[in-house]
């Protein structure tokens, strides 16, 4: 089978077992908090996160916020999220099964938000560069963007071969990307590092950063 950045059928396969796996929560917990802690959620920002799976991000951040709006490709984590929204009563969250790395993509065409963010998505991306522009089109005047990813990784952190993914992203080629979109790089962090055989049965460190970037206040 030929590799492809379509990993939609994997991520609804994956979805009902998807929280059971202990170093997940973890990352997930590391990043809300980074995010909560670089971004200062508050009760009138609009937020939007970008490949929300299961929500575990989400569910730490959403009751700081005003609204959110989660949105992934996968219908599968989408119910996961919703079955975790409906059991917790959390008003807020609403869920799109919208995929943001379409030009195409118009659901959210007349939307903005104060804050944007995304976890571990970013590297199943294609188009860095037109994904990130899609973001700054997406954020008010002043509105923040924050995204917690793979540093440069030597190809074998994910376990299928064939899944297209970037090998982690290089920091300044990551940062000179965020300005070309309009935004402002404010922070630059390591938060978490994964400890994990790789496909290759080595024991490897695959550190994990969040970026944070503004853009500019008109
Ligand atoms: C590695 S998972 C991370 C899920 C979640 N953020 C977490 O930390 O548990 C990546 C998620 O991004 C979603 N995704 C991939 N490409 C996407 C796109 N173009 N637009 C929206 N979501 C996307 C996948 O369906 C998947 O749920």
């Amino acid at each position: 089978m030929a590799a492809t950045w379509n990993s939609t059928d994997k991520f609804n396969r994956e979805a009902s077992q998807w929280d059971e796996n202990p170093q997940r929560r973890a990352v997930a917990l590391c990043v809300a908090k980074a995010i909560i802690a670089a971004t200062n959620p508050n009760k009138i920002m609009r937020a939007l996160e970008v490949g929300c799976g299961t929500g575990l991000v989400s569910m730490e951040i959403a009751p700081l916020l005003k609204s959110l709006l989660a949105v992934d490709t996968s219908r599968e984590m989408l119910a996961v999220l919703q079955e975790k929204i409906r059991i917790s009563g959390m008003a807020n969250i609403e869920t799109s099964c919208t995929n943001l790395s379409e030009s195409t993509e118009t659901a959210l065409k007349a939307k903005k938000f104060e804050l944007i963010y995304s976890s571990m998505t970013l590297h199943h991306i294609d188009d860095t560069a037109g994904f990130l522009k899609r973001l700054s089109d997406l954020l008010c005047p002043g509105g923040i963007v924050a995204l917690a990813d793979l540093d440069v990784e030597d190809g074998l952190f994910h376990d299928d071969p064939l899944e297209k993914v970037h090998y982690g992203f290089d920091r300044i080629e990551l940062a000179a990307l965020l300005d070309a979109a309009g935004l402002q790089v404010t922070s630059f962090e390591t938060i978490y590092t994964f400890n994990k055989t790789n496909r290759s049965g080595i024991l490897a460190a695959y550190p994990v950063f969040l970026v944070t970037a503004k853009k500019a206040s008109s």
